[in-house]
């Protein structure tokens, strides 16, 4: 058992407290944000994350996870404390690493102990060793034994208890391997593969990681986009390609592009820290190009059947980036109705669990309370998140509700031939067999 104190509790922090609460450890999560803190000393989850309050409430219970505001109480016991906090894009595309320094100097501030940092936050290679240093200098001389491990987070979104609990590896990167393996200690529990190395090349793995997951979503968008010319179905062409050993079947799912907390903002950021350091990144560009056509190209069709946007009221299915998660951040739902507003058009949307996040923002849209009521009256409906409550709906009520029957499946979610035997105008996302 280990005393920890996790730094941050949104979706990483708060799940990686509570599943180290579930390993048995002693877990302090803090938070700045006091309302947060509040919800969750009630066992209100702050976001929506399946299975996560169940382990959330089970370990407080148990007496082995509790949350605060107070720094200085979070970290008093603490043998590790994790950094969980956001790392946003900045204006040229960097990752914003102000919320880090104010972590890094609230563990000086107030640590009197030797401590692991631990940090979960997505950072710029050299970041682990820049922390080290606001951390010295904040001490001001004041003597403090402390180490720096870089341990990337790996999670999604949708399946983050799961992921946690069962990882593919856990990556450990550090100069410092007593530091390194101590934190290793913390994973055994998991049984999975750890990879020890350095600091930055833990921090490299990391975006490598996801803009090659970000690389391969964009590159069967490319060929989703050449099959609807060609004549082809990019749904056989991904299964015929997943067969293949060497290339898989994940991340192979043609549709409206990739969002979320990470990809877009990592992506960004792995280009901006190779472009100033004078490291080309032709492939990064595309894919990023690729991913913001691939929004544009759905507006696009929606105009040609429609003949013009203006005033035509076109209805949304779901909002957050991708399915089980209330995140917003960066969703396709969000760009196309941005997009379809600008032209003129007026949305329509309903989402399982984003309504209260986009109720904030979705200022022009109205919100229904369910897919039939956003079906009422529509020129065209655009299926944005594949929901499993989309899975199956009431179709012959749908078609009846609709002005048009004009039907975008962006996820491609729908049995096209169905759709059509019951009178849609229905099309995909590289469906060129259909045409
Ligand atoms: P988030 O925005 O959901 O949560 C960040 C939390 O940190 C917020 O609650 C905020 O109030 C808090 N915070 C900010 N400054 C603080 C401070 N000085 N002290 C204490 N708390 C502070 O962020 P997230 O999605 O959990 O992401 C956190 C990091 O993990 C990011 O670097 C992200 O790139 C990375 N990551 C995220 C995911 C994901 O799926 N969301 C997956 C892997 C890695
Ligand atoms: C991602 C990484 O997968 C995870 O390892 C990292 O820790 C955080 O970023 P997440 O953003 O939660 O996780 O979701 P993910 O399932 O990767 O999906 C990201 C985006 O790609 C979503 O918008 C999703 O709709 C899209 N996507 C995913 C596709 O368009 N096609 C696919 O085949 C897979």
């Amino acid at each position: 058992m280990s005393q920890l104190c996790v730094i941050g509790t949104g979706y990483v922090g708060l799940v990686t407290g509570a599943c180290f609460a579930d390993l048995g450890n002693q877990v302090v999560c803090m938070d700045v944000d006091p309302e947060r803190i509040s919800k969750l000393k009630q066992n209100i989850m702050p976001i929506y994350e399946p299975g996560l309050e169940q382990v959330v409430e089970q370990n407080v219970n148990a007496g082995r996870l509790s949350f605060t505001t107070d720094i200085k109480e979070a970290i008093r016991d603490a043998e590790f404390a994790f950094i969980a906090v956001g790392t946003p894009s900045g204006d040229e595309g960097e990752a914003d690493l102000q919320y880090v320094r104010a972590a890094a100097e609230s563990i000086a501030d107030h640590v009197d102990h030797p401590i692991i940092i631990v940090n979960k936050s997505t950072v710029p290679v050299g970041t682990g060793d820049w922390v080290a240093e606001v951390v010295t200098k904040r001490r001001a001389g004041k003597a403090l034994e402390f180490q720096v491990v870089s341990n990337p987070e790996f999670l999604r979104e949708g399946s983050a208890v799961n992921d946690f609990m069962i990882p593919d590896r856990v990556i450990l990167g550090s100069l410092e391997p007593k530091a390194t393996s101590q934190v290793a200690t913390l994973y055994q529990p998991l049984r999975c593969p750890i990879l020890e190395t350095d600091l930055r090349t833990a921090e490299m793995i990391k975006y490598a990681s996801n803009a090659f997951l970000a690389t391969r979503i964009s590159y069967i968008n490319e060929i989703a986009n050449i099959c609807e010319e060609l004549g082809a179905d990019v749904l056989v062409v991904a299964k015929g390609m997943g067969l293949d050993k060497r290339i898989g079947p994940a991340f192979l799912d043609a549709g409206l592009g990739w969002g979320g907390s990470c990809f877009p903002k990592d992506v960004k950021a792995l280009d901006h820290m190779a472009t100033m350091h004078g490291s080309q990144t032709k492939l990064l560009q595309a894919v990023m190009d690729i991913n913001r056509n691939q929004r544009r190209r759905a507006v696009m069709s929606l105009r040609k059947q429609l003949g013009n946007l203006n005033d035509k009221l076109i209805g949304v299915l779901g909002l957050s980036f991708k399915p089980n998660t209330d995140d917003i951040r960066d969703a396709a739902a969000l760009e196309i109705i941005h997009l379809l507003e600008v032209e003129g058009a007026r949305v329509k949307a309903y989402d399982p669990q984003a309504m209260e996040a986009c109720r904030k923002i979705l200022k022009k849209t109205t919100l229904c309370k369910d897919p039939y009521e956003v079906a009422e009256d529509v020129d065209a409906l655009v299926l944005a998140t594949e929901w499993n409550e989309f899975k199956q709906l009431d179709f012959k009520r749908i078609k009846s509700l609709m002005k048009q029957p004009i039907i975008l499946d962006g996820r491609n979610l729908w049995d096209a031939r169905q759709m059509k035997s019951l009178g849609f105008i229905y099309s995909g996302i590289g469906r060129g067999n259909l045409k």
